[in-house]
């Protein structure tokens, strides 16, 4: 069953071929292109989510399919002490797929072994985020000219999902770029995601220069214990003076105050166009496990 949990399922050809779907997808959004008619979606969240929800929302129904929305997991049998495998289970008699979003690492996994149709991680813990990943790739891919030699996380490197997947699927796909890591020295990306020739810093002073991507994060506050304590970050104006002309900066959202309304109007920060390659993508993805075709 073609279930999508982690970024270490990915090879290069597997990514080439969902970018290529995802060209062609968003040459036809807006024509009457139904392949998915018929099928139904589950969106099972646990946790909160605007825009990977709606995303996946947003990618099923103009694919000509439909949506069961559970983004409110208290009001359904959860809350009566159902447990995950049987909701699961439950969910797959009336859907084709079930796109799931959990507090807890590990759960997709759990969720695969048991289910009857394809589960889509969309974030377990702080564990993964493989959909993020991909359209963070493809954001990378169609904005720069050139190919990265640089590429910079910030961040809350500890607790964020999306760095964790992004920095295993860009070793994939640009296996001799250079991934430089920029936190609190209390949220360090974990040991076992830093490779020999990564740098990692404090600030990102002596690396905005060289940077090809930048890809911020925020602190991810609600998977700290209360009274974890950690420097607080910034980009600023007079850090993006210092980059390059046509570096790129990223951001999967939603922030906080890591990263300034002002710094919108420059045309190196792509964040709002990440979210419609993020909806190509997923209708790419949703294509991929509920039809038979590669
Ligand atoms: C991220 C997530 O949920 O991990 N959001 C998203 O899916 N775009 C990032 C975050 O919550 O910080």
């Amino acid at each position: 069953m073609k279930h999508i949990v982690s970024v270490d399922q990915f090879d290069k050809k597997f990514i080439d071929y969902i970018f290529k779907e995802t060209d062609i997808i968003s040459i036809m959004s807006g024509k009457d292109y139904r392949p998915l008619a018929g099928k139904v979606l589950t969106n099972l969240f646990y946790e909160p989510s605007t825009r990977t929800s709606s995303s996946f929302y947003s990618a099923m129904t103009r694919l000509g399919g439909n949506v069961i929305p559970i983004n409110e997991v208290s009001y359904s049998s959860v809350s009566k002490g159902e447990t995950l495998e049987d909701t699961i289970k439950t969910m797959g008699q009336y859907s084709e797929a079930i796109v799931l979003r959990h507090y807890m690492e590990g759960t997709a996994r759990r969720a695969s072994d048991v289910s009857y149709v394809p589960i889509i991680n969309a974030g377990d813990g702080k564990g993964e985020h493989p959909t993020q990943a991909l359209l963070d790739l493809y954001t990378i891919t169609l904005e720069l000219k050139n190919e990265p030699k640089v590429i910079t996380l910030m961040g809350d490197l500890l607790h964020g999902r999306t760095v964790h997947s992004l920095s295993k699927l860009i070793r994939i796909y640009f296996p001799n770029v250079k991934l430089c890591f920029v936190s609190p020295s209390a949220l360090r990306m974990p040991k076992e995601l830093v490779n020999d020739g990564d740098e990692e810093f404090i600030n990102i002073d002596s690396i905005i220069n060289q940077t090809d991507v930048l890809y911020m994060t925020r602190i991810q506050k609600e998977r700290l214990d209360t009274g974890f304590s950690f420097d607080t970050y910034k980009l600023t104006k007079e850090d993006i003076n210092k980059a390059k002309r046509d570096m790129i900066v990223m951001h999967p959202l939603p922030r906080v105050d890591e990263l300034p309304t002002e710094l919108d109007s420059d045309p190196r920060c792509v964040y709002f166009k990440q979210i419609k390659y993020g909806l190509y993508i997923r209708m790419a993805l949703l294509k991929y496990v509920m039809l038979d075709e590669y």
